[in-house]
């Protein structure tokens, strides 16, 4: 049938990452693990599929990522499963899954993986979305706040981005703070509730506190004149917000604190942050992240502190000034008739195997067709073997750049482009 012929396309809100962007992804990924390795952060591998009740327990039912925006399906053994819309609640399942928390603390575990959010699409905006990020579980002090809000700040800097973290303490779920300002915020919008868009008023009976994040002008006027939170904090939540911000000023992280700042996750306690880009017009936020210590409880385990943040790298590669990478390829093997085809191929291998970027044709290409693919491949020399070179054990190598050729025994190959690479390499430092 025709119909079963038509071209099938990438589902609305994801996208494929293919060459040559899809490189620099790659390297970004990298980057971020090897940052986050050097401040003890190990690579952890969680399911994409997790009962759902992960994500309502853990983030909350009343989040909206959980109420509106999860994959959610019955598998065909009748279980409610659902696609990771975020990280922090299945690495909290696997720590107490494998009681992680018995050795020492706090944990520190690191990530890369793909998300599911049906959002909708826009720039900066997917419904599969990639997050790198970390979570330190275990540990309460202020200097674990600090030490992940660095990590992340030193990672986007590195990749190439700027940007401006904003910085504020929502209270402690446990203390009096949260519960007493929520009940002052929940007094005013209910004084202000005429003058707020439709949507908003559901919203604050359901958490007065998202009504900050409120895209609506109407409801962004009435909550610029709200009681903020920083008058509400009580001792211990002061105390501990105020080390964090020391930690970062004793390390040079510049920070703008935001009492407006209260982050959509309903598993937040104490400090939450954002690291905000330019140029990416209303999906500003490349990171996010903020202290959970009712996590664990949520999800059944015993009381467990953590903090962690993670970063959109769709966001992160619209931001970032990466500088060129250079080309992958240092030798390209043009090789014309049937033996030369042969002795191409084994000396392509043996480069490889010297730790050198190879490539050949593969379509028996014309010598013409081979020139123009070894400068497309960005290789500095190129070997030819023609007949006349075959015949004699040789092969000419042409520097692709000075454009000089010479021949050279072929057993030679390998050993001399390895030494004009490492004499270019330390001419360049
Ligand atoms: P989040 O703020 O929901 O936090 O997401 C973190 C980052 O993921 C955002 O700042 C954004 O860059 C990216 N992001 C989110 N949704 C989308 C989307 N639809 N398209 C593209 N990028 C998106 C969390 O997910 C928390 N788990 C962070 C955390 C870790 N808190 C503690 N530990």
């Amino acid at each position: 049938m025709a119909g079963e012929r038509k071209l099938l396309r990438a589902l609305k809100g994801t996208f494929d990452k293919v060459p040559p962007e899809s490189r620099s992804r790659a390297e970004v990924i990298s980057l971020a693990m090897a940052t986050f390795a050097r401040a003890g952060y190990q690579p952890i591998e969680t399911p994409i599929l997790e009962h759902t009740e992960v994500f309502a327990r853990g983030v909350g039912q009343d989040s909206e990522v959980v109420a509106k925006q999860m994959y959610t399906f019955t598998d065909r053994g009748g279980r409610s499963l659902t696609l990771r819309p975020e990280g922090t609640a299945g690495v909290m399942r696997a720590v107490l899954e494998h009681s992680l928390a018995r050795g020492s603390l706090p944990i520190k575990v690191a990530y890369a993986g793909a998300m599911f959010r049906q959002e909708r699409p826009q720039k900066g905006r997917h419904r599969e979305l990639f997050q790198l990020g970390i979570e330190a579980i275990g540990a309460e002090a202020p200097l674990t706040d600090a030490e992940v809000i660095e990590v992340g700040a030193r990672f986007i800097a590195a990749a190439g981005a700027s940007q401006t973290l904003t910085l504020n303490s929502i209270g402690h779920v446990d203390s009096s703070c949260r519960l007493g300002y929520v009940s002052v915020l929940a007094a005013y919008i209910e004084r202000k509730e005429g003058e707020l868009a439709e949507e908003d008023r559901a919203r604050a009976r359901v958490n007065p506190l998202r009504l900050f994040d409120s895209k609506d002008e109407s409801t962004r006027a009435v909550m610029a004149g709200a009681p903020l939170i920083d008058e509400h904090l009580c001792g211990p939540c002061r105390e501990h917000f105020e080390s964090v911000q020391r930690y970062l000023t004793d390390a040079g992280v510049p920070f703008k604190l935001d009492a407006r700042l209260v982050r959509g996750l309903d598993y937040y306690t104490r400090t939450a942050w954002e690291y905000i880009g330019s140029g990416l017009g209303s999906q500003d936020t490349i990171g996010g992240g903020g202290r959970y210590d009712g996590l664990a409880e949520a999800l059944g385990g015993a009381r467990l502190p953590g903090v962690g943040f993670a970063l959109g790298l769709d966001r992160l590669m619209l931001v970032r000034e990466a500088p060129e990478t250079g080309p992958t390829t240092d030798v390209y093997i043009v090789a014309l008739g049937e033996a030369a085809a042969a002795a191409a191929w084994k000396l392509a291998v043996e480069l490889r195997r010297a730790d050198l970027g190879a490539e050949l044709d593969h379509s028996s290409r014309s010598m013409k067709g081979q020139m123009k693919d070894a400068s497309r491949s960005g290789a500095r020399w190129a070997v030819i073997l023609g007949e006349e070179e075959m015949a004699r054990g040789e092969a000419a190598l042409k520097d692709l750049t000075a454009g000089d050729q010479h021949s050279i025994p072929l057993a030679e190959v390998t050993r001399r482009v390895t030494e004009m690479k490492k004499r270019r390499e330390s001419a360049r430092r």
